[in-house]
């Protein structure tokens, strides 16, 4: 028999993938093995059998929801505090049930409390072990609150950090944006279409192009937090509570805007979770691109950026290879996200009003989801600040480039050539170009003349890339004059 090895596997955090190893090797009989622990289950009275242990394995969340115990009883020192205000609840019982729920957070977070999986999930093995410190007291806690509305404020507590945080992390990364644009204003690049070489522009309106899609996916946080900041507790299990809740005031405890205005819907959509992951997903969408665009361009072939050495990976065998291993994984780790997204929409869409314990399988995409994004955003924007543009290269490779053929058109057009007629002489001028090996600017001014007429000596100007991308003169455009309007309107808004 082989067993997880020791270091590898810790305690804690392996717990119940060690129980799913056990099961698999004893048949799935875990109710020997556990039998020492006695624990009762929340609603255990009503049943004339213990639940079954394999049962109990199987529906205990306490692996995933543990994460959550900070808000939980962030959530019950609010809902007790309230029951005392309203004399549901004596102030002398209260003031015990929160000392000894500020006690368990610190057990909790200093690793003396290991949440067991045979407590269910994360509620219960707060309460149980608050039932140990100051015995049935405990109990009073649960008045007029049942699991459905504390797992949703739970939620809404831990979406709201999550949603800060990576706030905070897209505006690091918007900063850096700023910072290459500036580096980059006056830097020539390759524009692509159809990863075909199009256009010359400036280095500083392609980190802009990024600029502006991290900042649109930070306004949809922005808008997403309006939605997520309403408390549902109070709700109780649905329906609400005989007891004189004031569910006001623990709204305003927790710091919510706002209050549900149904205990249906309180605690039985999970909406704001699916919005937060598609959020996600846009996040990682954006991010993948440019991690492609990362891995083409440090590539031997590209050669336009370097990517430093603390950011890039070796190979085992192959000496000479640098990797963009984090661009890679980000662009990886993007699918998962989307996956989280997917089983979210599935989990929830044939579920029958109103709660229903499919709704359990929320946590892992929902907290996958928040760490993956916060994490790539994170160390993306790392990685960025730390590569650098290869400039001469990129000098050499715009200055004579076939991507100035549209200021060929563009020039007859600005002669009077219908642009059709224009696009139609250019191509045979680039063929012709291609055919001889002779680069745009280095095409005799005869040779220009048996194409059309329209050409004069001053059609050399418009073949140098600077002049190309700063004759641009349209809103938006990647001209120099342009890209510094751009930076100087990003500031602002960051
Ligand atoms: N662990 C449960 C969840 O995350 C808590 C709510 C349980 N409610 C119930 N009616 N069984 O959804």
């Amino acid at each position: 028999m082989r067993f997880p090895l020791p270091g590898l596997h810790d305690s804690e955090t392996r717990q119940k993938d060690k129980i799913y190893y056990f099961t698999k090797q004893f048949n799935f009989q875990t109710t020997k093995m556990f039998m020492n622990s006695k624990k009762e289950l929340l609603w255990q009275s009503r049943f004339s059998l213990p639940f079954d242990r394999d049962a109990l394995l199987f529906s205990s969340s306490v692996h995933v929801d543990k994460k959550l115990y900070r808000e939980d009883i962030q959530g019950s020192i609010a809902h007790v505090t309230m029951l005392s205000e309203e004399n549901i609840v004596s102030v002398e019982d209260a003031a015990q049930i929160i000392a000894g729920l500020r006690e368990i957070e610190e057990e909790l977070s200093g690793g003396s409390l290991l949440p067991q999986w045979e407590d269910e999930d994360i509620h219960t093995v707060i309460e149980n072990r608050l039932k140990e410190k100051i015995g049935a007291v405990a109990g009073k806690l649960h008045s007029g609150r049942s699991r459905n509305d504390q797992v949703a404020t739970d939620t809404r507590l831990y979406m709201r950090r999550q949603i800060t945080e990576l706030q905070v992390a897209l505006g690091g990364l918007l900063g850096v944006l700023i910072e290459k644009a500036e580096c980059y204003h006056k830097t020539i690049i390759f524009g692509y279409t159809h990863l075909q070489r199009a256009q010359p522009i400036s280095a500083g309106h392609y980190y802009l192009a990024y600029f502006n899609m991290f900042s649109r996916d930070r306004q949809r946080l922005h808008d997403l937090m309006k939605r997520v900041n309403i408390s549902p507790l109070g709700a109780a299990a649905f329906a609400g509570s005989t007891l004189p809740l004031n569910a006001e005031r623990t709204a305003v405890l927790l710091g919510f805007d706002d209050l549900f205005s149904n205990s249906i819907d309180a605690v039985s959509d999970r909406d704001i979770v699916i919005e937060f992951i598609s959020d996600c997903s846009m996040i990682m969408m954006h991010l993948s691109r440019f991690a492609e665009d990362l891995i083409l361009w440090s590539s031997y072939e590209f050669g336009y950026l370097e990517i430093s050495d603390a950011f890039a990976t070796g190979s085992s065998i192959m000496p000479q290879k640098k990797n963009a291993d984090i661009a890679e994984l980000v662009r990886g780790k993007t699918g998962r996200v989307y996956g989280n997204l997917m089983a979210m929409l599935t989990i929830m869409k044939g579920l029958p009003l109103s709660y229903n314990r499919d709704m359990q399988e929320d946590k892992q995409p929902l907290f996958d989801s928040a760490e993956t994004t916060i994490g790539s955003v994170t160390i993306f924007a790392k990685l960025l600040e730390h590569t650098k543009l290869k400039e001469e290269r990129l000098a050499k490779l715009t200055a004579e480039d076939l991507s100035l053929a549209t200021e060929i058109a563009e020039y007859l057009v600005r002669r009077q050539i219908p642009f059709r007629d224009a696009h139609r002489i250019t191509g045979k001028i680039v063929t012709w170009s291609i055919a001889s090996d002779v680069t745009l600017p280095n095409i005799p001014i005869e040779k220009f003349r048996e194409f059309c007429d329209a050409f004069e000596p001053d059609i050399y100007n418009c073949l140098k890339a600077d002049v190309s991308v700063n004759s641009k003169k349209t809103h938006g455009s990647c001209s120099f004059d342009s890209v510094a309007l751009q930076i100087e309107m990003a500031r602002k808004e960051l």
